[in-house]
């Protein structure tokens, strides 16, 4: 019963919100931080009730006690479900765009400097619906010559499944590039949808091709081809704790050599989390040994 009254639930702006109590936020944090890194404050107890509400909803669950019930008897696959319910997937073409200038300059200097001899190897992780890896994709296009492009693999990879499908059929509403038209070619990246496709944008056959996409939780077991030139982990790290941030900052520093390039969110910052690398722009670092 919740404060309304109702048995177990309640209609609030044409979302059902189920009663979550104190002993429901306390159980989900705990599976949420264990499966997925992500820490959850108290201030996110409202976000993660009218997330999960949803979820029960398409389940058919009368409350959370039943949702709780599930989670205990899952095989993984709720577990899923819920990791793609809580992530936040916050994300955008050429977001913090000094990077991708940065990786520009970098490349077209290595490019000019006689060009490449073995593959180069960028990864984003945690790529959300693709926006990141597709833009850097776009740069390697625009800057690398076609012999040099094709020595470019892109990973990316994000623990959540709703968001990679997204990222895989690389279609957007045209809206979400239409900011980009004044200071980018966009005709060099999309394809403008026709018939039901009216209003959306997909991303160019040759720009996808580059990418590889995987799901992989950062948090557990996972290893990727080595080393990494460029790695992107950008706002993905600020959800977890320092711990959490401190051990998975030290295997992703494994998978790069000395001189290899790190690209961290704005906010974010390698201060108290990792002394393997030196500060060579805003929120760009370079491995030091
Ligand atoms: C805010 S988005 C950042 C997207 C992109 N990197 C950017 O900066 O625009 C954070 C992403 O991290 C992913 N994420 C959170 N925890 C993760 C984990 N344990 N393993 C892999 N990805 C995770 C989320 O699913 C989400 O897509």
């Amino acid at each position: 019963m919740d404060i309304s009254g109702r048995p177990e639930g309640f209609a609030s702006g044409g979302l059902e919100l189920y009663a979550f109590t104190e002993a429901d936020f306390l159980v989900i944090k705990q599976l949420v931080h264990e499966h997925t890194g992500i820490y959850l404050d108290h201030s996110k107890r409202f976000l993660v009730q009218t997330r999960l509400s949803r979820r029960l909803k398409q389940l058919g669950l009368k409350s959370f006690r039943e949702y709780r019930r599930l989670l205990q008897n899952d095989d993984g696959s709720e577990l899923e479900h819920l990791a793609n319910a809580i992530t936040t997937n916050t994300t955008a073409f050429f977001r913090h765009d000094h990077q991708f200038e940065f990786l520009a300059e970098r490349l077209a200097e290595r490019q000019a400097q006689g060009g490449f001899d073995g593959e180069i190897r960028i990864w984003s992780a945690g790529c959300s619906t693709g926006e990141e890896p597709y833009t850097i994709a776009w740069v390697v296009n625009r800057v690398l010559r076609p012999e040099n492009r094709a020595k470019v693999k892109i990973l990316a990879t994000d623990i959540d499944s709703e968001a990679l499908a997204v990222a895989e059929a690389g279609i957007y509403p045209e809206e979400v590039v239409a900011p980009l038209a004044g200071q980018y070619d966009l005709r060099g990246a999309f394809l403008r949808g026709t018939g039901p496709y009216r209003g959306f944008v997909k991303v160019r056959p040759e720009l996808r091709e580059r990418v590889t996409f995987r799901r992989l939780n950062l948090i557990r077991d996972w290893s990727v081809k080595r080393p990494v030139h460029y790695l992107f982990c950008r706002n993905v790290c600020i959800y977890f704790h320092k711990d959490t941030q401190r051990a998975l900052m030290e295997r992703l520093a494994d998978t790069q050599d000395e001189g290899d390039y790190l690209f961290l969110g704005q906010s974010e910052s390698l201060f108290s989390t990792c002394n393997l690398y030196a500060r060579v722009a805003p929120a760009i670092y370079r491995k030091l040994y």
